[in-house]
């Protein structure tokens, strides 16, 4: 979860200036900078470096990512004739680029490479909004004044993310992260109206392929039940939920995926770790869980503290 650019000095180093996007296209880069985390940590998976924006930037949306702040478009999405910028993605002619960095990662990697793709939500809240929001307000404005045309926007974002999971697999990826890290700004029963159809669809077309499917949000608390429903195999907890609660919303068979508060990271030692066994005996007894941050690490953090704590959770044993 944006995790090397927010805390290796290496990585500042190799990505200087410049737009992220650029950086992403060029394959022996990002896959350089999607291993250099793996070699200072000793986590167990790896994650893409690439962006969740990237397959709607390769078709021409006109949207890019601004340092600090994240994707921004100075057009954005507001009428039935915008349909008309969000053509089919083709990965192979769009985002070669992604594909090229997925082998190159898979030939030097001895463990899991993580390829992911941004939920429909969290992209259209970026390409209405014109650049983050705290109020979701043109989103929801366009959700409810026009559901049909939330429909189509769904339509086409659904097949833009699914074609770019499905070319990840294909280029050897061991599973998928769906990242709707915003969808926590819905209610439940908007959220069944407006985003379970195209998420289940998107699961059900990667489920041919068989790799393992993780579905992460943020705030997503009273959304769990339903997100354990959608068709994922792991689900994704920030930290506002405590894993046994999130346990018991999520059933049983799922693998969970969390769930330590990013800002606990800057605390002492002691804090940290004694956080760190809570959270991993919550979920002890139950098969099945996928120890991460709850969202993504921010530039301050330092890596020391990364690392001790992939070495606390190496060493843990259930029953501890
Ligand atoms: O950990 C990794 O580096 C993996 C690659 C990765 C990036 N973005 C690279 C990146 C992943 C998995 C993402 C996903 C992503 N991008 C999400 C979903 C996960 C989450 O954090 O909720 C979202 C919402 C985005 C959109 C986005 N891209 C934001 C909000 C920002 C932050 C802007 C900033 O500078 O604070 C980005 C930029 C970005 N994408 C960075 C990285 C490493 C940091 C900035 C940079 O290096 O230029």
């Amino acid at each position: 979860m944006r995790q090397a650019g927010r805390s290796l000095p290496e990585y500042r180093a190799l990505r200087k200036d410049g737009s992220i996007l650029d950086a992403i296209k060029k394959p022996d880069l990002s896959a350089e900078i999607t291993l250099q985390p793996v070699r200072r940590y000793g986590v167990d998976a790896a994650i893409l470096y690439s962006d969740i924006i990237v397959p709607v930037h390769a078709i021409g949306f006109g949207v890019d990512i601004e340092p600090g702040i994240g994707p921004v478009t100075k057009d954005p999405f507001r009428s039935a004739s915008d349909l008309k910028r969000l053509r089919d993605l083709d990965p192979v002619s769009d985002t070669p680029y992604v594909i090229e960095t997925v082998k190159l990662c898979v030939d030097q990697l001895d463990i899991p490479l993580i390829g992911f793709a941004g939920g429909p939500f969290t992209i259209a809240s970026y390409l209405i909004e014109g650049g983050p929001s705290r109020t979701y307000q043109e989103t929801k404005r366009l959700m409810f004044e026009n559901p049909e045309l939330w429909g189509h926007l769904m339509d086409r974002l659904t097949q833009i993310c699914t074609s770019s999971l499905v070319s990840q697999i294909e280029a050897g990826v061991s599973a998928v992260q769906l990242f709707d890290s915003w969808v926590g700004a819905l209610s439940p029963s908007q959220y069944v109206r407006f985003v379970f159809p195209w998420v289940q669809k998107m699961f059900e077309e990667v489920s041919k392929t068989g790799v393992p499917k993780i579905h992460f949000g943020v705030a997503t608390g009273e959304l769990l039940e339903l997100m354990s429903d959608v068709g994922a195999d792991v689900i994704g907890v920030d930290w506002r939920v405590p894993l046994d609660i999130a346990r018991n919303r999520v059933g049983e068979g799922k693998a969970l995926q969390g769930n330590l508060d990013p800002a606990i990271l800057a605390a002492p030692w002691s804090v940290i770790e004694e956080e760190v066994l809570h959270i991993l005996n919550l979920n002890s007894g139950h098969p099945g869980h996928i120890f991460n941050l709850g969202h993504g690490v921010t530039p301050s953090v330092d890596p020391e503290v990364l690392q001790r704590i992939v070495k606390l959770v190496h060493q843990y044993r259930v029953g501890r």
